[in-house]
């Protein structure tokens, strides 16, 4: 993990499914060998469909890998994701990757991810790649219960979830955050240290992202942060989707693309 790739692969491949399963959320998966050996949690590729009226790829985190076939889970935003979901079985996209940095190891036994919509994505991958040992939850804040997805899939990877809601429609009401906030207080009310042996991951809206870093400043946690920055080429040459970062010198950016998509969350300046 927390490697940038060693071989990139462009590929032109036929879809094996492009499934709806909840609204403007669909799941894209291809066979691709090559990429899927290569792939870390974390990690995410370009897409863009063979026959496309947008110039540029989108950016896509690897949602699962089975094999030989990587899975991407992605929600209808704009023209690229719209087009990318009226491709059929058969037809082929264009993909490069896998791309950036994926998650960093860690040798925290209790993991915590954080997920605010689509920014789920990375979180299933990490799941099913994480040892044996490790005890997972996901704190899932989604807008209503139409949006409650993927429980099963992580449940059966033996990581817990918990859905939040802004409607109090499905699971707890309010701000995903105030979840963690509730749960990281109870566990410090259970144990005799002011420590708590957790490890945050995030990945979501940059408002929702900016509070988990927050909240794993005020409790001294470590915390990994994936970014969903607007992309240009995605191989780290036009600067396009860089973040401000500490990283000794007064000003510094990042590239989300090459040194990202995934940043421990102290590392980041945030503005
Ligand atoms: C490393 C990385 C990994 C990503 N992984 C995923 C993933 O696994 N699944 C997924 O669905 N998306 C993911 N994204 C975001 C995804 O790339 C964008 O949603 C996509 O590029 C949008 O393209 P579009 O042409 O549909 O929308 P555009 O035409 O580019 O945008 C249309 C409108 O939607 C808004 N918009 C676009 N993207 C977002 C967004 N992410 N959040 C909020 N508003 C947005 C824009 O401001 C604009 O108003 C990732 C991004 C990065 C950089
Ligand atoms: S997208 Fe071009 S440098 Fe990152």
């Amino acid at each position: 993990m927390g490697k940038i790739p060693d071989l990139i692969f462009y590929q032109t491949l036929p879809v094996l499914k492009n499934e709806k399963i909840a609204d403007k959320f669909f799941i894209l998966s291809l066979q691709t060998a090559e990429m899927a050996r290569g792939a870390f949690p974390g990690q995410f590729a370009m897409l863009k469909p063979e026959r496309s009226s947008v110039l540029l790829g989108r950016p896509y985190s690897v949602y699962k890998r089975e094999g030989d076939i990587l899975s991407f889970l992605y929600k209808i935003y704009g023209k690229g994701s719209r087009e990318l979901s009226r491709v059929k079985s058969g037809e082929k996209i264009n993909i490069w990757g896998p791309l950036g940095k994926g998650f960093q190891e860690t040798s925290l036994r209790e993991w915590a991810f954080v997920a605010g919509g689509v920014g789920v994505a990375p979180f299933l991958f990490l799941a099913q790649e994480a040892p044996k040992n490790i005890s997972m939850t996901l704190y899932f804040g989604i807008k209503n219960k139409d949006q409650a997805i993927l429980q099963k899939e992580f449940e059966d990877l033996n990581c817990k979830v918990i859905f939040v809601t802004e409607d109090g429609s499905y699971g707890e009401k309010g701000w995903v955050t105030d979840a963690v906030k509730k749960f990281l207080d109870q566990k410090l009310k259970t144990q005799n240290s002011k420590l708590i042996p957790i490890e945050l991951f995030t990945c979501g809206p940059r408002l929702m992202e900016k509070a988990v870093a927050q909240l794993a400043q005020e409790y001294h946690l470590r915390c990994q942060v994936a970014f969903e920055e607007y992309m240009g080429c995605g191989l780290g040459t036009c600067m396009g989707c860089v973040v401000k970062c500490h990283n000794g010198k007064e000003g510094q950016y990042e590239r989300v693309c090459r040194e990202g998509p995934v940043f421990m969350a102290d590392h980041i300046v945030w503005e």
